[in-house]
């Protein structure tokens, strides 16, 4: 499974309804939200009336990425946001089992992210509560930085854990992705890659697209 979601942060937020429809309209699978706080990350992106507005158009699964302080206190109004996929950040919550059971108690399907510096083995206990794990590739808090290899042992850290626990836990990757290197990122075991600033800033999205899904046109 080679699922895509293009992250909005990327679009042109002036005429975001165009950046809507094409991924409705393009191969992608996801619309991937990145809610930045300014102090969980040093970087502040948008909030629920930029969530509220892509849902109104949005014809695709939203997914989105809380990089938030006390991500617990917002579960709930992403479910109203009409979020499906919803994915916190495991440095940011002492209770990271507990938030996922909230999560997928609101009946969203519930996500656990982790930065570059966090080991990967910590998220073995919470495997089998988790929807979707995220390994991020990049610091999180800015689209269009360098994609970190060291992010692939993690993959297949935890492409191993979930096979040999008989899990069908997603693991997405996010940060720096690309036509480039997505063939690596799902050969070490990814299921699903975010693509912004490779997507939105790309000659043509359409084939960008395309080659990160592995798809011809
Ligand atoms: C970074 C965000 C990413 C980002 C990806 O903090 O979580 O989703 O928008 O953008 P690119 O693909 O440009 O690295
Ligand atoms: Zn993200």
């Amino acid at each position: 499974m080679r699922l895509l979601a293009p992250s909005i942060l990327s679009g042109n937020f002036a005429r975001l309804i165009d950046d809507i429809e094409y991924v409705n309209n393009s191969v992608a699978d996801w619309f991937h939200i990145d809610v930045m706080d300014g102090i969980f990350v040093p970087n502040i992106s948008f909030g629920f009336p930029v969530m509220d507005a892509i849902a109104r158009h949005a014809r695709k699964p939203m997914d989105t990425h809380l990089m938030i302080v006390r991500p617990e206190n917002y579960f709930e109004r992403c479910a109203k946001a009409g979020t499906e996929w919803l994915s916190f950040h495991y440095e940011a919550t002492h209770k990271p089992l507990e938030a996922l059971r909230i999560i997928r108690s609101l009946g969203m399907k519930a996500g656990v992210v982790i930065k570059p510096a966090t080991r990967a083995e910590i998220l073995e206990p919470l495997l089998e509560e988790a929807d979707y794990v995220l390994v991020m590739s990049v610091e999180p808090g800015f689209g269009g930085q360098k994609f970190m290899p060291d992010s692939l042992p993690k993959v297949r850290t935890l492409r191993k854990m979930i096979d040999s626990k008989g899990l069908s836990t997603l693991i997405q990757v996010d940060g720096g992705v690309s036509s480039v290197n997505a063939d690596e990122v799902f050969t070490a075991g990814a299921d699903c890659v975010v693509a912004g600033s490779a997507i939105f800033k790309a000659a043509d999205r359409d084939k960008e697209s395309m080659a990160i899904k592995g798809c011809q046109r």
